[in-house]
């Protein structure tokens, strides 16, 4: 197949498109970006960004919009939409607000999760409350799927839209039948420098990356630019130190960091969350490094070409958008335009200006990930031999799905191996910042109380460690690299505030149900409520108000903190419930899960919950976990409220709202 040159791509003279992104880790943006590049292949110009960098204004006039969005923790909307998000939902906004608008929606899932795709869905339903209109049925796809994960769904839904679009265009936009991938210039300029990189450079890269709402990581925050704002803490390790034992196949590490110099003197409430930013394993670094045949030691300029700068809007136009406070004031139509011109604001660096090739490798690019259709595609522009190209072309075919789900996406290769396996595409290195997607930063659950550990954080981190299909062993970038760690190292790392706000008054009783590593937060809240109490001289209560369900695989092999949460029972600060599932065999020759001992533990819980108001706080793994363990609370109020089980259900809804059921959970 010839290779399209970027001359052949009609210009971006058409009507705007916005293409809008809700995307965590970066899978729906992807998406967004594959779907853009063909919309500009039919001669529209995208309007490409995060729903966040949206122009709230902008909505009320709009006359069509695509969105592709992704779902995060239990059913939630990724950060990068939850402005825009916050602005529809208010009640202010008329019914027929949107009535101009129709709009195509795309949501990304995993049915293994109870609330499949619930950001998109919910998304669709307050578009549609506010009188929009759907261009095409909703398409949503799904992780699970064998046949191409949330692609499977993609290319028949892209097809009826366009079609769709072609319609109302009515002949004002090409119908592209070729939509075969294009050789566009390079985004970025990699020359060799001798400048060594800086703490300034560093600011474009973590700009971009940080974490909204992240706390400030430095005392001196009043003179700072709001990019340095965003740079990370470098934390210097204190403990690291395994929790299981040594001959259980799970390793969980208890990690102490010293925050001391953070702003506020690393003082953080229980609930929040620390990010970490990873660096990638030096052997596949140094495996890259060889086969680009890239010397590690050598600096590079990166500089940003300026053609790349059309219509592509970023993450951190997002926060921008979303820090400058817009006010949703209706634009005239005429205007819609110059707004969305104005608006599609240039690309932003996201690389530091210096840095060596083993930086590149080691902090910034995602090069241990695992590659997305939308790579392969890219990635056989660059092949050399065309018995390559073709398979690659054909991975990043609906009809190579199946092939690339068993080769690559199942089998979790990485960049670095696929780049391996197809050695003819010697990408250069201003092509591998652009086809590579940065290293992002992964959450975990403070496990510690600043009140009790004045500028320390804890972290308790499962590393995580699996054989993939073809029994080739792999290791999580970040548990991995956290493991590995030894005193003094440094961790980059923000601190964000979590889900769960603790009730003001330590009396008011808490119930805990943190399996697993779902313990962090939940020590977290122990600790802080402990030294609450002390504080507020409270008298002991007959019965502790703090209840904890705790549950893993043996008592003696990762029963984590078991010591501590012992000590916590005999000093009445603590009741403990615990449930071992490898052990002993249930009396009905079941596992014993935590949602069994809620169960059992029902009339006691019923009287907290309905007469002592307590909070309930669940946090571990997101799968099965959150929703086994509401259902086994509906039975609780049922059983011993005498309701019905659907009077129950509404009993925890009003406890959601009333932000009395919090869950915090992950994959
Ligand atoms: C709010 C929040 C709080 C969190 N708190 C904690 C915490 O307190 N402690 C903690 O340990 N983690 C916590 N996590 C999870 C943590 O952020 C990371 O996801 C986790 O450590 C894995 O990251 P990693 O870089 O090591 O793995 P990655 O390199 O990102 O690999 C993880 C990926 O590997 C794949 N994978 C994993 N296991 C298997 C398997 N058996 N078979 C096939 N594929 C597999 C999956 O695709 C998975 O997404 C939290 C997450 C969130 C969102
Ligand atoms: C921590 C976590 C929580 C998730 N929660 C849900 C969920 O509640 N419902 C769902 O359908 N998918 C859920 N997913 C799956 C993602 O929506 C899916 O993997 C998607 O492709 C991710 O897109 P993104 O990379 O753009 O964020 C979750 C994934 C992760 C990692």
């Amino acid at each position: 197949m010839a290779v399209a040159a970027a001359e052949d791509v009609p210009a971006a003279a058409g009507p705007w498109l916005p293409i809008l992104y809700g995307s965590q880790t970066g899978t729906a943006q992807e998406v967004a970006e594959y779907l853009a590049a063909k919309a500009k292949r039919r001669g529209y110009r995208p309007w490409l960004g995060a729903i966040d960098a949206f122009p709230l204004q902008a909505f009320p006039q709009a006359e069509r919009i695509v969105f592709v969005v992704a779902t995060t923790g239990d059913g939630e909307a990724p950060d990068n939409m939850k402005t825009a998000w916050k602005f529809l939902l208010r009640k202010a906004l008329p019914q027929g607000s949107l009535n101009k608008l129709q709009y195509a929606m795309f949501g990304l899932g995993d049915t293994s999760y109870a609330k499949y795709c619930a950001a998109a869905r919910k998304l669709a339903a307050r578009l549609a409350q506010l009188g929009g209109t759907q261009l095409v049925p909703a398409g949503y796809g799904d992780e699970q799927c064998e046949e191409g994960g949330v692609w499977s769904e993609l290319d028949a839904w892209s097809t009826a839209l366009w079609s769709k679009l072609e319609q109302l265009t009515e002949g004002t936009v090409a119908a592209v039948a070729d939509d075969a991938p294009v050789l566009e210039p390079p985004v970025y300029t990699v020359q060799q420098q001798q400048q060594a990189s800086d703490a300034k450079a560093l600011e474009l890269f973590y700009g971009h990356l940080a974490p909204p709402d992240a706390y400030r990581s430095d005392a001196e925050v009043v003179s700072k630019s709001s990019r340095q704002l965003r740079m990370p803490h470098a934390a210097r390790v204190l403990v690291n130190r395994r929790l299981t034992h040594p001959e259980h196949k799970q390793d969980v590490r208890h990690i102490e960091l010293d925050v001391s110099g953070m702003g506020k003197g690393g003082a953080y409430v229980a609930g929040d969350v620390a990010w970490v930013h990873p660096e990638n394993d030096a052997a596949a670094v140094t495996a890259l490094a060889q086969l680009l045949q890239l010397d590690q030691d050598s600096t590079v300029q990166i500089a940003l070409n300026q053609h790349s700068s059309a219509n592509l809007t970023t993450d951190a136009a997002a926060a921008a958008a979303a820090d400058s406070e817009q006010q949703p004031v209706v634009a005239e139509a005429s205007a819609l335009d110059s707004l969305l011109a104005a608006t599609a604001l240039p690309a932003q660096q996201d690389l530091p200006q210096y840095c060596t090739v083993r930086e590149l490798l080691t902090r910034y690019l995602d090069i241990t990930g695992t590659p997305r259709r939308a790579f392969f595609e890219k990635l056989s522009l660059f092949a050399a031999v065309p018995a390559e190209r073709e398979k690659l072309l054909e991975l990043a075919s609906p009809a190579g799905a199946e092939l690339l789900h068993v080769y690559c996406t199942h089998e979790r290769r990485t960049y670095v191996e696929v780049l391996t396996d197809f050695q003819s595409c010697k990408l250069s290195l201003e092509r591998l910042v652009e086809l590579v997607p940065r290293l992002r930063p992964r959450a975990f659950s403070i496990a510690s109380a600043s009140v009790q550990h004045p500028g320390a954080v804890h972290l308790c981190v499962a590393v995580v460690s699996y054989k993939t299909h073809y029994r080739r062993d792999k290791i999580g970038v970040c548990s991995g690299w956290l493991a590995q760690l030894q005193p003094d190292d440094t961790v980059n790392i923000w601190i964000r505030k979590g889900t769960s706000a603790l009730p003001a008054d330590s009396s008011t009783p808490v119930i805990m149900v943190g399996p697993g590593t779902g313990l962090a937060p939940m020590r977290s809240i122990i600790q802080q409520r402990c030294v609450q109490r002390q504080q507020q001289q409270q008298q002991q209560q007959q019965q502790p108000c703090d209840t904890l369900f705790f549950g893993c695989r043996y008592a003696a092999k990762d029963y984590l903190y078991s010591e501590e949460l012992q000590q916590l029972v005999q000093e009445q600060q603590l009741a403990l419930h615990t449930a071992f599932s490898r052990d002993a065999p249930a009396a009905n020759g079941g596992k014993v899960y935590v949602q069994q001992r809620i169960r059992e533990a029902g009339a006691q819980l019923y009287e907290l919950i309905v007469a002592q108001r307590a909070h309930i706080y669940v946090s571990g793994s997101a799968k099965q976990m959150p929703e086994d363990v509401r259902a086994a609370f509906a039975s609780v109020l049922a059983v011993h409220g005498s309701m019905t089980v659907a009077a129950a259900e509404q009993l925890l809804k009003g406890l959601d709202r009333a932000k009395r059921y919090t869950v915090e959970a992950w994959s």
